[in-house]
């Protein structure tokens, strides 16, 4: 064939159905919107139809629209996506008839996409168009065999092994009920095809809805190629209907996590079965992960870390030889290399603590810098503040940074020793080199070189300069 000759491709749509209520969770939450993976599960189907960069891909919504829109917004980008109301859900069909306006009357591809399959691979789907393609036909169904089919709508072939129909589950003869192989609910459609057809779908069928599964049995019927793709992994193509399968795939996605990092990333598990990492981390090799550590988000973990038993690290990032011991809580906070954090300590709202530096026992840091081999040890609160180098903080200090009204900053030195039991009432600051004593209550700037002590604290001598510098 030469060149002028080759067909084009059409162009590619993506159709994801996300209207349903999902009525067999049990939940006034739509059931896209559960979260699988820390993310919504329609956030997953939308990050998988990017991957197969179409031309458009469009977003059937309906319950909780606005929150759904949000939730695809997220993940896409409002350019990305078109959103389109299906306002009463009267079935499949009439979800894919909702957005015959912004598809119907070009030439493409239809990929249709439930909101509820959330492990779907982009290859799988890739796989799917292109046989479509390559058969020339006007439906292809990717089907899968199922060990306990129920619930399903069953894949009916003609003697000759050829597509005949899609029934329901309740609209099947019981023996219809014993075909294993299923619809998974994904299709790719010939745009103009699947919508002359959608006219004749009629709800005639136990539960009153238009069902989108009539579609392929009235293509074939009109003697138009309606082909099946049969994958292998029953598992991938499952949609989750109910809580117990949401457990399930949550288990799947965190197990497939936390192997790929033991396998290919050289990170260490004392428990495997107990790692709650998010698909989106990054943990660096030699790594040793303790069991009931969640590593959340977006968090970038170095290498050669320790993260302790029962810590939480959420969108945050680590350096690397970090510590981090026993029941953390580190959120929207970035640790250089080198640091310790904890036992029992909270770190959040852009807490950073740069190289060297230590938290200790019941520390909290709040949107506060800590210097380079800065220490805070214990029970201490760190909010609002800016930290030098080389101080130390004592047991029991507090920033008090809030004054009922409004927040308000405190600015440490280096080489600073904050005695135990300093209230710093902000705003206030402690020059380089300066000492409180014990108990101080800290309500005035401390210049340089300083010792206070005293509520509220008063000046009581100059000290050397480098007399606090740590004897090396
Ligand atoms: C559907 C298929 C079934 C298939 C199964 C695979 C139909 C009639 N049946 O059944 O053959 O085996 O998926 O998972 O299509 N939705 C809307 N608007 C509506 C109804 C549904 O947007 O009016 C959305 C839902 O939010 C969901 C998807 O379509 O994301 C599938 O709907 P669901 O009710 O879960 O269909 P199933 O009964 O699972
Ligand atoms: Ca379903």
């Amino acid at each position: 064939m030469s060149e002028q000759q080759t067909p084009t491709v059409p162009p590619l749509d993506i159709l994801i159905l996300a209207a349903g209520l999902g009525t067999r969770m049990k939940s006034g939450l739509a059931k896209v919107l559960h979260k699988l993976g820390g993310r919504p599960i329609i956030a997953h189907v939308c990050r998988t139809a990017a991957l197969l960069e179409p031309r458009r891909t469009y977003v059937i919504v309906g319950h909780q629209a606005d929150e759904v829109q949000a939730a695809v917004e997220k993940e896409l980008g409002g350019e990305q996506a078109g959103l389109v109301n299906q306002t009463e859900q009267r079935g499949t069909g009439d979800a894919v008839m909702a957005a015959r306006d912004v598809l119907a009357s070009t030439n493409s591809t239809v990929l249709i996409l439930s909101g509820d399959v959330p492990l779907v691979r982009a290859e799988t789907l890739r796989a799917l168009i292109e046989k479509h393609l390559a058969d020339k036909a006007s439906c292809t169904i990717l089907s899968v065999r199922l060990e306990n089919p129920s619930g399903y709508g069953r894949v009916v072939r003609d003697e000759a092994g050829n597509f005949q129909k899609i029934v329901e589950q309740k609209d099947a003869t019981e023996d219809e009920r014993q075909i294993r192989e299923i619809n998974a609910g994904i299709y790719c459609f010939d745009n103009e095809k699947l919508f002359r057809a959608l006219e004749r779908v009629r709800p005639t069928n136990s539960q009153g809805e238009y069902y989108l599964t009539d579609v392929p049995g009235i293509l074939r019927d009109e003697g138009e190629q309606v082909a099946l793709y049969q994958h292998h992994d029953a598992r991938e193509v499952s949609g989750v209907n109910t809580r117990a399968e949401l457990a399930e795939f949550e288990n799947l996605l965190r197990r497939g996590a936390v192997r790929r990092l033991m396998m290919d990333g050289g990170v260490t598990f004392i428990d495997p079965s107990h790692a709650y990492i998010s698909v989106e981390a990054q943990v660096g090799p030699d790594c040793i992960i303790h069991p009931d550590v969640h590593i959340e988000g977006r968090s970038v973990i170095g290498e050669g870390c320790e993260i302790q038993q029962g810590s939480r690290i959420t969108d945050s990032r680590l350096g690397n030889r970090v510590t981090v011991k026993d029941h953390c809580v580190i959120v929207d906070s970035e640790i250089a290399d080198d640091c310790a954090v904890g036992p029992f300590a909270h770190l959040r709202m852009n807490a950073r603590m740069e190289e060297g530096a230590v938290v200790g026992n019941f520390v909290e840091v709040k949107k506060s810098q800590i210097g380079r081999r800065t220490k805070s040890m214990h029970l201490t609160y760190l909010g609002d503040a800016t930290i030098g180098e080389d101080t130390n903080i004592g047991a029991g200090t507090v920033t008090c940074n809030y004054d009922g009204k409004d927040k308000h900053p405190t600015m440490i030195g280096d080489h600073v020793r904050i005695g135990s039991d300093t209230m710093l009432v902000a705003p206030v600051s402690v020059g380089d080199g300066a000492v409180t004593a014990a108990g101080s209550v800290v309500t005035e700037d401390v210049p340089p070189n300083t010792l206070v002590a005293g509520v509220p604290a008063r000046i009581k001598k100059k000290i050397n300069e480098g007399e606090t510098k740590a004897k090396k």
